[in-house]
């Protein structure tokens, strides 16, 4: 274990959450569920993306993940023992509609309604995210997320998945952190489908945005329930390195932050984006209309929080460093900011190589705050891979990620206690699981799985977690 994490810097004693500050856990579709061919499921991005060879580390891949298709009733229970107040699981549109438009799949509909039923019969709030990543391989093969027809179809796979579950489904996010599809996907070629234009990315960027709008008012226009709307965000925070880092930190910050915000919470793009980009892009994708699309009202703001990073402009000499730190194991992702270089953090690290930054949560969430007041804000994703061990009593020791949750949730409660609104935090994630391109190296989990026998097992962090969650009282 590494020594400097269990610093006692951030360790407030006895914190309170206020009774209606909801604790959750939140999975992801392609990350959990297998069964990858299972009742009218057609192949996603994911699917061609990991078995094209050398993408995936180890040649991982979801088809069998953590078998919780086949194991939905377990895993309930799991989550009922935990107390869980919420769960955020995120639905598959391959399930939905197989092919991106056209023919709906019921059984994937049964999938989700039988998840929704299990979760509201153990008293745990459904939180549904309509796009984790998963996308069709048809609308990929179509044009994907550069081309403005697949925000055409996300609204139409909403409405579906509306009219089936808006009878239940107490919050919707559209879509999981779009900075990740748009900019991985297609810039720097580290998440499917792995192409890498900035041109693209920024196309991408626009289309994810618009697909956010469009699947707002589809879902408003059926649902039957009075729901929350929301769009759960990637925030980086940023610190600048030398003279350099203020004019390198406004450039990541408006790809990165900026291009997203602004459009959906202010209905326009920053200027300082489409300049900064004018050589990769027009922005002629941006029709009349869309930006009134895109900014629709919104009841919470999804914020997914891990790490922090540094930048400062390339002297354009030195090897150019690209320490990123998050995902990012291709080529830049960030078109138009060639001349800017991320340099190394400071430690402690996780088993990611991310460093441990709480402060920086709760500098994000007072900056959000300020920045648009009177939107309640919740933690969407929190959490930290460590390379867990068994012991030969079958135990997981995980006293690592019990500091890092630990200190990220004073960070929020220090958030709280400045007036910021936070209304809940999910821990990412419930289940160790199919971590991207990295496939199942990284654990993430407050419950582990052997991926030989899928058996679950609660870690130590489970059962602090489930202690917190009951108490609502932050131990030392
Ligand atoms: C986030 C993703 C989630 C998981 C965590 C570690 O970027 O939303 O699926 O990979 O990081």
């Amino acid at each position: 274990m590494n020594p400097d994490v269990l610093r006692n810097d951030y360790r407030d004693t006895g914190l309170m959450f206020g009774p209606d500050f909801v604790f959750g856990s939140a999975t992801a579709s392609y990350q959990i569920e297998g069964a990858v061919a299972a009742d009218g499921r057609r192949p996603s991005i994911w699917d061609t993306y990991s078995h094209t060879p050398g993408k995936v580390w180890n040649g991982d891949t979801g088809d069998v993940a953590c078998d919780h298709y086949n194991r939905l009733d377990e895993d309930l229970d799991i989550m009922a023992s935990l107390g869980l107040d919420s769960y955020r699981f995120s639905v598959a549109w391959p399930r939905i509609v197989p092919e991106g438009t056209g023919a709906v799949n019921q059984p994937g509909i049964d999938f989700y309604s039988r998840l929704v039923d299990g979760l509201l019969e153990r008293g745990i709030t459904p939180v549904a995210t309509l796009y984790h990543w998963d996308l069709p391989q048809t609308l990929e093969d179509a044009g994907g997320w550069p081309a403005r027809a697949t925000a055409e179809a996300f609204a139409d796979y909403a409405a579906v998945v509306g009219r089936a579950l808006g009878d239940r489904v107490a919050t919707w996010t559209t879509l999981n952190e779009p900075w990740c599809s748009a900019y991985l996907g297609y810039g720097s070629g580290a998440h499917a489908p792995g192409r890498t234009d900035g041109a693209d990315a920024l196309a991408a960027v626009h289309h994810l945005n618009l697909a956010h709008g469009l699947g707002v008012q589809a879902l408003r226009s059926v649902v039957t329930n009075e729901p929350d709307y929301s769009v759960t965000l990637n925030f980086h925070v940023l610190r600048g390195e030398g003279e350099t880092g203020p004019a390198a930190m406004q450039k990541i910050d408006a790809l990165a932050n900026r291009a997203f915000t602004h459009p959906i919470l202010k209905g326009e793009y920053p200027a300082d984006l489409i300049a900064q980009t004018a050589e990769v892009t027009d922005w002629a994708f941006v029709r009349p209309g869309d930006l009134e699309a895109i900014n629709q009202p919104l009841d919470v703001l999804g914020v997914n929080y891990y790490s922090t990073a540094r930048v400062r402009l390339w002297d354009g000499v030195s090897p150019r460093q690209n320490s990123d730190g998050h995902k990012d194991m291709g080529g830049s992702p960030w078109p138009g900011a060639s001349d800017v270089e991320f340099v190394p953090q400071p430690g402690p690290y996780t088993d990611m190589g991310w460093n441990i930054e709480p402060a920086g949560l709760d500098e994000l969430l007072g900056a959000l705050h300020e920045e648009f007041p009177g939107l309640p804000l919740m933690i969407t994703e929190n959490g930290a891979a460590f390379a867990d061990t068994v012991t030969d009593a079958g135990d997981i020791h995980d006293p690592d990620r019990i500091d890092y949750l630990h200190r990220h949730l004073a960070a929020v409660h220090r958030a709280i206690a400045r007036g910021v609104d936070v209304r809940g935090y999910f821990v990412w994630s419930l289940f160790d699981n199919f971590e991207w391109g990295y496939g199942y190296s990284k654990r993430f989990g407050i419950v582990r799985v052997d991926y030989d026998t899928l058996q679950r097992t609660p870690k130590d962090s489970a059962g602090w977690f489930a202690e917190l969650v009951a108490s609502h009282r932050l131990h030392a």
